[in-house]
């Protein structure tokens, strides 16, 4: 199988120009790339959708709602689900928007967000280039250059329109730039992001992380939990979002940011973390198990407050095995790794930990040490297959995950050319 195509986002607002953005999509095709549209509103007034799904061979969004969903009809061609312009967002790695109007480029310098596109802008973290359109006198006015200004300065990289004539007749600067310049720009704008995050190797990946330490309810006020930081995880979430992949952070407390780019979804019990887990699990393509989760929890949790009464007993009973459900529901091909903290004869537990759970590898961790594992900033262990062990000597956990990564992306690069 070839490399991926990398997906762009091309956002088409309602200029006369908008005709030329077929042209630019044709062209990011040829360049080998992956373009999806959005239209705005106003843009279904000059161009028809079906000409961009014709050439982009995919669905063109036009709308945030999809409003027949909740009949259970078909989807409206162009609605999409309520949470599109988030996938949208975290899976595309550029957004270029031609042309962009003097009104697509106030609504994103002052964050407005009442489409799909301008919503879109606000949550994607992928590198975002405008080629603006309009008549000259739109062009030249202070409240459209101050737009571009801030735009600028937030990092946004801007296609200067052409200096001709005008579809209103005038002659002046405020043409959209050729779709051969926009195309270059998006080249150059790729690359850099390419550049600049080292690797690439998990580019079209899915990868679903479980992080942090789940918590068993045995009053309202207290649990069970466990030592976990939630920073091993984190630090693999955050390395493979760099490296391309989407990732889908499911993760039980910690005091940990949210990394940047990732879509993180909050649990707090093994239950629920099972239910998210197993919700998003078709979409994924490596699942990463790094959560510390609850072996057991309280049989029958206290309505209120447990009073001190001498003695007592917690009655617990056991929760699912989500790491083995993962392995058992997966579709074909896609990885699973587990973690195994250990404190005795790591690596025959671990492996026997990897059979059986029936995974594809497993990272054993020596967390009977203070220095390394449990809430700390370092961790030392091996990565374990049916093939072999490489040993990950104590090192930092964010270059632990980029190891890990390491190992992973070979494991990916196997599966895709068999
Ligand atoms: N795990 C899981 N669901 C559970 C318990 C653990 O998915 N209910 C996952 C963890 O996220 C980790 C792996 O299983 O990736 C191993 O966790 P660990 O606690 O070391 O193993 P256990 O299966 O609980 O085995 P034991 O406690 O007997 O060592």
């Amino acid at each position: 199988m070839g490399t991926e195509r990398v997906k762009v986002t091309v956002g088409v607002a309602g200029g006369i120009a908008a005709y030329k953005s077929v042209e630019l999509v044709r062209l990011l095709q040829n360049a080998g790339l992956d373009p999806h549209v959005i239209m705005t509103r106003a843009a279904e007034e000059f161009i028809r959708p079906l000409t961009f799904a014709g050439i982009s061979g995919h669905n063109v969004i036009t709308s945030l709602w999809n409003e027949r969903a909740g009949a259970g009809a078909e989807a409206e061609e162009g609605a999409v689900s309520p949470m599109e312009h988030i996938n949208e967002a975290q899976t595309t790695r550029l957004l270029v928007v031609a042309p962009a109007t003097a009104d697509i480029l106030g609504k994103f310098a002052h964050g407005l967000a009442d489409d799909f596109l301008t919503t879109m802008f606000l949550a994607t973290s992928a590198p975002v280039i405008v080629a603006p359109s309009m008549n000259v006198n739109m062009w030249q006015h202070p409240a459209v250059q101050a737009n571009l200004a801030t735009l600028r300065a937030r990092g946004v990289r801007v296609v200067e329109p052409g200096s001709g004539y005008l579809a209103c007749g005038m002659v002046g600067g405020g043409r959209l730039a050729e779709p051969a310049e926009i195309a270059a720009a998006v080249a150059e704008v790729l690359a850099q992001a390419a550049d600049a995050s080292g690797k690439d190797d998990l580019a079209g990946e899915t990868m679903l992380v479980t992080a942090g330490g789940t918590r068993e309810a045995i009053d309202p006020v207290r649990f069970i939990g466990n030592r976990s930081s939630g920073r091993m995880g984190y630090a693999i979430a955050e390395a493979a979002r760099k490296r391309g992949a989407h990732v889908i952070l499911i993760s039980a407390p910690t005091v940990l940011p949210a990394p940047a780019g990732c879509e993180v979804i909050p649990v707090v019990t093994a239950g629920e973390m099972r239910q998210a887990v197993i919700e998003r699990l078709p979409e994924a393509s490596i699942v990463v198990m790094a959560a510390a989760v609850s072996d057991y929890r309280v049989k029958d949790v206290a309505e209120q407050k447990l009073k001190r009464t001498g003695t007592r007993t917690l009655e617990l009973e056991p929760t699912e095995d989500i790491l083995a459900e993962v392995s058992s529901r997966r579709s074909p091909g896609t990885l699973v790794i587990g973690f195994a903290a250990e404190t005795e004869h790591i690596v025959a537990n671990a492996l026997a930990k990897l059979d059986r759970k029936g995974i594809d590898a497993i990272v054993a961790n020596d967390v009977s040490s203070a220095e390394t594992g449990f809430d700390s900033e370092r961790n030392a262990g091996s990565f374990l297959t049916r093939n072999g062990a490489v040993e990950l000597p104590t090192m930092s956990k964010t270059e632990m995950a980029s190891r890990i990564l390491d190992q992973i992306a070979h494991m990916r690069t196997a599966i895709r050319s068999r």
